[in-house]
């Protein structure tokens, strides 16, 4: 890493003092972004290819969103969600046109977006049968950080220490399917499940899998959930992440309900429940709420980004580059001795090393790299979908040589 100036140890030694320490902070203060760069306050700059943690899908200060965000600020912020306002209508069109017909509730985080639908489920659950509130998830799974989303997250380590659990959540093992059917009796109201596991490491279902589990819930009366947060959005090549599984006909696996967060706000806090509208009937006036969930800026940044990526084509684009991708990490022979396995769909990836690696982060800042590991050992590459096709090139080379340099 650069020598950090007078200002910058400043910033940090004045952070330390007031910031809680609950993330574990590269000693590197940010100061801005452009595309798929960010600067530091020491005018370093980095090749940004985890933006904003999955959150800058169309990279730092897309002059669109910019606008969108201004031309709004300029407008109306908020009114409160008891009245109507044309961003959120129109946000909310969108997803009836890029992903099935329902209708969303808007709130600021993928955790929240989760509780929406956990709530919606317990809701109709127990109109149904008096213990039908039970909500399935699986293993190496995480849906948030919220009491009730650290008990639905599939990894102990993220509950440990927040006991006791808020019940009537429970994991099965991820791609069990038997085990899964074994779980789902009449208490259970909804199975929740990212259609690829992110924080988990960029893991994927077995074929046949998604298929399987929505025609469990059909027989047994149990809601799907697709918990959409890392994979909403074009991140992996279609719109969403369920668009990948196919019936027999063709016909995208759609949930009972949906859950963004992430991209959708394109790193303003935004965080979206879109539910089929039967389903989404039952949330009637005073059920749920949030005082500034779809707020007028947040609401037309995040219907510009679908409107940007539509525009721009920028799903198939990140099909393709993704391909290319997973291809040429699967065929570098400078790494082929750390890398146990290359997985992505879109501009997803996971790169799982052998061994769990050493000072991961500052190697990578040390290269003016941005990237993440995960599950100790999954070196993850999420840039902004639009990034620069020899942009992206040069930066896998890079990842690259992190790798063989570790
Ligand atoms: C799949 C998934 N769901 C939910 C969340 C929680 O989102 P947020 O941090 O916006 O609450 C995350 C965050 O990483 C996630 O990856």
């Amino acid at each position: 890493m650069a020598e950090t100036t007078n200002k910058t140890q400043q910033l940090i030694d004045r952070g330390k003092r007031v910031l809680i320490g609950n993330y574990a902070r590269q000693p590197v203060v940010m100061e801005r972004g452009e595309g798929s760069y960010v600067w530091d306050a020491d005018g370093k700059r980095y090749l940004d290819l985890f933006a904003g943690f999955g959150g800058g899908i169309l990279g730092h200060c897309h002059p669109e969103l910019v606008a969108a965000a201004t031309q709004q600020a300029g407008k109306l912020w908020h009114v409160g969600n008891t009245f109507y306002t044309e961003p959120q209508i129109e946000l909310a069109e969108r997803l009836n046109r890029f992903a099935f017909e329902g209708q969303a509730f808007f709130c600021h985080s993928g955790a929240e977006a989760n509780e929406a639908a956990c709530k919606l489920a317990r809701l109709r659950g127990n109109q149904k049968h008096p213990n039908k509130w039970k909500v399935i998830s699986l293993t190496h799974s995480f849906h948030g950080r919220t009491l009730a989303m650290v008990a639905a997250t599939g990894n102990p380590a993220v509950r440990q220490g927040f006991e006791p659990d808020v019940p009537g959540f429970e994991q099965v093992e991820a791609g069990n399917f038997d085990a899964l059917a074994k779980a789902v009796d009449q208490n259970v109201g909804a199975i929740l499940i990212e259609p690829i596991q992110g924080e988990g490491g960029i893991n994927f279902h077995p074929e046949g899998y998604i298929q399987r589990v929505r025609q469990l819930c059909n027989e047994r009366d149990v809601l799907l959930i697709f918990d959409e947060v890392w994979t909403g959005c074009g991140r992996t090549g279609k719109w969403f992440g369920h668009q990948h599984y196919r019936d027999v006909n063709g016909k995208a696996i759609e949930p009972d309900i949906m859950t963004l967060g992430k991209a959708v706000g394109g790193g303003l806090p935004m965080g979206i429940m879109f539910a089929k509208p039967q389903v989404a009937a039952l949330l009637g006036p005073g059920k749920h709420g949030s005082t500034l969930g779809g707020n007028g800026i947040c609401a037309a940044v995040s219907r510009t980004i679908f409107d940007v990526i539509d525009r721009d084509k920028l799903t198939d684009r990140a099909a393709v580059m993704g391909e290319q991708a997973v291809a040429r990490l699967k065929n570098e022979a400078s790494i082929r001795q750390k890398v146990a396995s290359v997985r992505g769909r879109g501009l997803f990836i996971g790169i799982e090393l052998k061994d769990p690696p050493e000072q991961f982060m500052e190697k990578a800042l040390a290269r003016g790299l941005v990237v993440n590991l995960t599950a100790k050992k999954i070196v993850r590459v999420a840039p902004p979908i639009n990034v620069d096709q020899a942009l992206w090139e040069q930066g896998l080379g890079e990842v690259v040589q992190l790798i063989a340099s570790l």
